[in-house]
């Protein structure tokens, strides 16, 4: 079986379903239940024995310690982190906590049960670290993507956290021979992905007749993939990718966040058109710029295609409409996760009244 970290998010919790769908290898799934935690993802898989969920910290070692003791995993996949960069600049602690001392800890106890495992299961145990592309930081317009051998310039507190785990895995593996595998992915978007990032809360935020925010001139580029391709990509490299190697995985879809906007408001006019007979492009709005926001990302994914053979399954057009198909299907998720904390974060950040107002 496998240990998953983070398994209750958006990305972990496709990961989990993708991989009891593609497979019958059980997993044991360890999240804290954080905000950005929702219990609902994982709701089909009720009653299947293959699946054991663990409410709990990454950065307990004693309850990690346990599991592994229990439950001897061939593989550790740590998707556990805050994730979100506006957070991040609200406040640092979190961020800190658990995707560096969360994966400090975490390592250590990969570690401690590792050194202990008869040399063939020792050979095949793998450390898989999910981390992105932010931690290269921001590209110039016109600069070559990022390729695995990229220099490490994170910018916001988010990223720096997440650099800073990924130096430590690599440490780990360099002193202590542990078998780690380091995927740098870009951005996501996909089912289950929570309304604070671009892609769902545009797509909440039009559908609720509320504002949507474009920061600064909107002309940030991101390089966008679909969360299953993401997912296979792991699966991947987990499979076959070598210890000790770095993986760059991206899209080769680079977008303005502009465009994304209107594709999304291009898509919803044709799915849901408004009552009003407007179009919702008429809800964009352009407020003040995010501190410190990257101006580009951009992945160079040829190492991932040409020494494991993977490529992306879905293009931007199929993906975003799958998206927005899902969330159109899937009213009472978004419901369920627009709680008080999240009306909390809208007001915060949007400003006093936004919440209730429209972002
Ligand atoms: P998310 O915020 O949706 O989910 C994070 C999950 O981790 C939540 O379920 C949360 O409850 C859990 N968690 C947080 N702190 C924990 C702790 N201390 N112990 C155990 N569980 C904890 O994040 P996501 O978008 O699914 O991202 C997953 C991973 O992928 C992160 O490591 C992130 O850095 C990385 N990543 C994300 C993207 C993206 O576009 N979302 C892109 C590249 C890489
Ligand atoms: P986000 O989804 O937060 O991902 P990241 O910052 O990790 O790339 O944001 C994606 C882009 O969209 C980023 O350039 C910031 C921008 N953005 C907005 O313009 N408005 C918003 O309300 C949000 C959440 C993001």
């Amino acid at each position: 079986m496998i240990l998953i970290t983070g398994g209750a998010g958006f990305i972990g919790s496709n990961f989990v379903l993708d991989w009891l769908a593609a497979g019958t290898e059980p997993v044991v799934n360890l999240d804290k239940l954080t905000y950005a935690g929702n219990l609902a993802n994982l709701a089909s898989l009720q009653g299947d024995a293959r699946h054991t969920f663990v409410q709990g910290d990454i950065g307990d070692r004693a309850l990690i310690e346990r599991l592994l003791a229990e439950h001897r995993p061939r593989a550790i996949v740590n998707f556990a982190a805050e994730s979100h960069v506006d957070r991040s600049i609200h406040g640092a602690e979190d961020f800190i906590a658990t995707n560096i001392v969360g994966t400090f800890r975490l390592l250590e106890a990969a570690r401690g049960h590792w050194s202990q495992l008869p040399s063939d299961e020792k050979t095949a145990f793998r450390f898989l670290h999910v981390s992105t592309d932010e931690v290269y930081g921001s590209l110039a317009p016109d600069a070559p993507a990022f390729t695995e051998e990229h220099v490490y310039e994170p910018n916001s507190p988010y990223s720096a956290s997440k650099a800073a785990s990924d130096h430590l895995v690599r440490a780990w593996h360099h002193t202590h021979g542990l078998p780690v595998l380091t995927t740098n992915c870009s951005n996501n978007y996909g089912p289950y992905h929570f309304p604070e990032k671009l892609i769902p809360l545009m797509i909440v935020n039009a559908l609720a007749g509320k504002a949507l925010p474009i920061y600064g001139d909107g002309r940030q580029v991101r390089d966008w993939l679909y969360v299953s391709d993401h997912c296979s990509a792991i699966r991947r490299v987990l499979e076959a990718g070598r210890p000790g190697e770095v993986y760059n995985i991206g899209g080769w879809n680079e977008k303005t966040n502009l465009e994304i906007v209107h594709t999304l408001c291009e898509l919803l006019d044709e799915l849901q058109p408004c009552a009003n007979g407007q179009s919702y492009r008429s809800q964009i709005t352009h407020v003040t710029d995010r501190p410190g926001h990257d101006r580009r990302y951009a992945i160079d994914a040829r190492k991932i295609e040409r020494e494991l053979g993977w490529r992306p399954a879905e293009t931007f057009d199929t993906g975003i409409r799958k998206t927005i198909e899902w969330y159109l299907a899937h009213p009472d998720w978004v419901a369920s996760v627009q709680s008080g904390a999240y009306r909390d974060w809208v007001a915060a950040q949007y400003g006093a009244g936004a919440a209730e107002r429209g972002a």
